[in-house]
């Protein structure tokens, strides 16, 4: 197991935002806080708004009830994708639980979606326009990275792969970063700077989740091998595929094309390692952790830039 993140020193800060996004369901009985609550309870890092809380002290904010429902709003916002994103991947397991459609179904899976984005704008309202207009920002380069993730994968290259990363993972990241820097009244080139943090981590994030997918000893409370089971090549299978020799490249092709079971995963991650992929999609990941890390330079020391910094290891390390 690769360690975990230590958020002591925002610890009373993840609480509040715990207890808002409960208050923020509704009350007992009702159908909508019934599958929030599955997902919302199962755990979850919690890590976009550990990133928009720290950003908020870095810019020197000091009170931080200001950053708390911002911060409530992007993870409410994250979780409303996963519930989206597990029915378009027909995914069947989310933070060790089955997923919600297939628990509740796809209407109330679809709905709750909906009903979690309207929530985190509701949250967002007590906030000036440039907040509100850069979640929602974000929240539309989420989309554009969905729909664009259906590009066939024979159209695929390595670098529409990070771009899509970057769109997918990246944008809601920097946003939640911005969003707290923009709280404070930060001026503007420190709200780039850490809106480029957060979006450096968050592809290098979503590199390594796309990793993540062919560990094979079940870490990760989501099915191994979704992506290439479901015909998804992300960045490791786009670098194989340029490399491979005509058999490890027809494999990948077949498993790409023909629906195969899990159990044959073992000949994929066999491919991948020959063509030294998964280490060349780390190596990619490395170097956008380390261009966030680039960003915290002008930053004067505080437990709170050292767990922005943190940060930049851990996306790395992680093994769920
Ligand atoms: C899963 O996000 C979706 C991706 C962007 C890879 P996380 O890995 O942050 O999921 P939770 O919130 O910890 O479950
Ligand atoms: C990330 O993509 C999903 C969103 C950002 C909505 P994935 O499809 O890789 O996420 P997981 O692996 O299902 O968590
Ligand atoms: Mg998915
Ligand atoms: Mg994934």
């Amino acid at each position: 197991m690769g360690k975990g993140l230590d958020l002591r020193a925002i610890s009373g800060e993840m609480r509040q935002v715990e207890d808002l996004m409960m208050q923020s369901i509704g009350s007992g009985g009702s159908p909508l806080r019934e599958v929030s609550l599955h997902v919302l309870s199962a755990g979850g890092k919690r890590i976009r708004p550990a990133m928009g809380i720290a950003a908020y002290f870095v810019a020197g904010g000091d009170d931080p009830s200001r950053v708390i429902p911002m911060a409530a709003a992007v993870e409410m916002i994250h979780t409303a994708t996963l519930l989206h994103d597990d029915i378009m991947d027909q995914s069947d397991l989310r933070r060790g639980r089955p997923a919600a459609h297939r628990k509740f179904g796809v209407k109330a899976a679809l709905v709750t979606g909906d009903f979690l984005f309207s929530q985190a704008f509701g949250l967002c309202s007590g906030y000036g326009p440039e907040v509100i207009g850069v979640t929602a920002a974000a929240c539309r380069e989420l989309a554009g990275a969905e729909m664009l993730q259906a590009t066939p994968w024979r159209e695929l290259t390595e670098e529409l792969c990070i771009q899509i990363d970057g769109r997918k993972t990246g944008a809601l990241m920097g946003a939640g970063m911005e969003a707290g820097a923009l709280v404070v009244g930060a001026r503007p080139g420190e709200r780039e700077s850490l809106r480029r943090f957060g979006h450096s981590v968050g592809t290098a994030f979503q590199i390594i989740d796309d990793c993540l997918d062919f560990s094979l000893d079940g870490s990760t409370g989501k099915p191994t091998g979704g992506d290439i089971l479901g015909g998804k090549a992300t960045l490791p299978v786009v670098h194989a595929l340029s490399r491979a020799s005509d058999a490890d490249r027809r494999l990948l092709e077949d498993f790409l094309c023909y629906p195969a079971g899990s159990d044959r995963l073992r000949e994929v991650v066999g491919a991948l390692a020959r063509t030294g992929s998964l280490d060349y999609a780390r190596g990619r990941a490395a170097a956008f952790s380390a261009a966030a890390r680039k960003e915290l330079r002008p930053l004067k020391g505080s437990p709170h830039r050292t767990l922005l910094e943190d940060i930049t290891y851990y996306v790395l390390d992680r093994t769920s």
